[in-house]
């Protein structure tokens, strides 16, 4: 019941599986897997993937990522056998040391994972996982005179949308060919992808939404403000947009993930002074 994954034909099931598994403790949002899988949607060479299925359902997933050799995954905690699937198989594509990273709060994974003889590593850089509720909004703060917040406008905007992006991210490999890949795919939606516009037409900071409406959960995934630009409160401005525009489209929560550890502070720091709370970290975990 294992098959590779082909391609972008085989995205809306694992996109559809990560909704109906979604938990406020699981790692993978829908939206961050679009951003990181629909960039490229007929897939990498260096990125084995496969999906589980039984009877029409998708009861897992694993995505390694070469040459580091480390697996995500994702499994139906109704179905916690199959964990051991997905670990056998990534040690067929690994030539390597294989490491698992998963959320410390998704407890059928780390079980299965002890039960192997892998153990935890947390030391290194790791994500933290944040959520706020939405329930009380402040009002979108005034920017700087000369400069708005709006959402973008699709192809009219790609080119200056995929800069912004590529300053911040300097080296990025997003280019305008990956935005439009996956602002093209469900489930991105340009109502939540907002940026700072200056007066001369350039864009200063944005923040990229995406939008959960089966579970009513919102991500943010990435969040950039130009280097020269920073502190000034635009990321505030195009985050507390996006949060409210996920409201109005009927979200209860929202999550992001930034580095957790002391070498990449500043982002952890921005999300405590928007009001999220850190709920989880990633660990990595290796046999001996
Ligand atoms: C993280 C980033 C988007 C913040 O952008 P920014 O426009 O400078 O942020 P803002 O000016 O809107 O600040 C928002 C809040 O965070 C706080 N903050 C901003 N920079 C901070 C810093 N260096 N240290 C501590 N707090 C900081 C501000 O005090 C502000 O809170 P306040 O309004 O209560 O004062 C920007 O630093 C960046 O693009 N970094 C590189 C890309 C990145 O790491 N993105 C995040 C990925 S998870």
């Amino acid at each position: 019941m294992r098959r590779d994954v082909a391609g972008a034909a085989d995205l809306p099931a694992l996109y559809g599986f990560a909704q109906r598994i979604w938990s406020p403790g699981g790692r993978w949002h829908v939206g961050e897997l679009a951003w990181n899988l629909g960039q490229v949607p007929d897939g990498r060479p260096e990125w084995p993937m496969a999906l589980w299925e039984a009877d029409g359902s998708v009861l897992a997933w694993g995505w390694v990522v070469r040459p580091e050799d480390e697996l995500s995954l994702l499994v139906d905690p109704a179905r916690p056998d199959l964990v051991d699937e997905v670990l056998d198989w990534a040690g067929t594509v690994t030539t390597g040391p294989l490491t698992v990273t998963v959320l410390d709060t998704e407890r059928h994974l780390v079980a299965a994972l002890l039960r192997r003889g892998h153990t935890a590593d947390h030391g290194g850089t790791f994500l933290l996982a944040h959520r706020r509720d939405l329930d009380e909004l402040p009002p979108v703060p005034r920017l700087p005179a000369g400069l708005t917040v709006r959402p973008v406008r699709g192809e009219a905007d790609l080119v200056r949308r995929t800069a912004v992006h590529r300053e911040v991210w300097h080296p990025s490999q997003v280019t305008e060919e990956r935005f439009r890949n996956v602002s093209a795919g469900w489930p991105y939606r340009g109502e939540f992808d907002m940026v700072v516009e200056a007066p001369d037409g350039r864009f200063l900071a944005y923040c990229l939404g995406w939008y959960d409406e089966v579970n009513r959960v919102g991500v943010l995934e990435p969040v950039g403000t130009l280097a020269e630009f920073r502190g000034q409160g635009l990321a505030r401005a195009t985050i507390e947009a996006v949060l409210r525009a996920f409201r109005e489209a009927g979200a209860r929560t929202a999550l992001v993930s930034s580095r957790g550890d002391d070498d990449y502070p500043v982002p952890r720091q921005v999300y405590a002074a928007l009001g999220f709370t850190p709920y989880a970290r990633t660990v990595r975990y290796r046999r001996r």
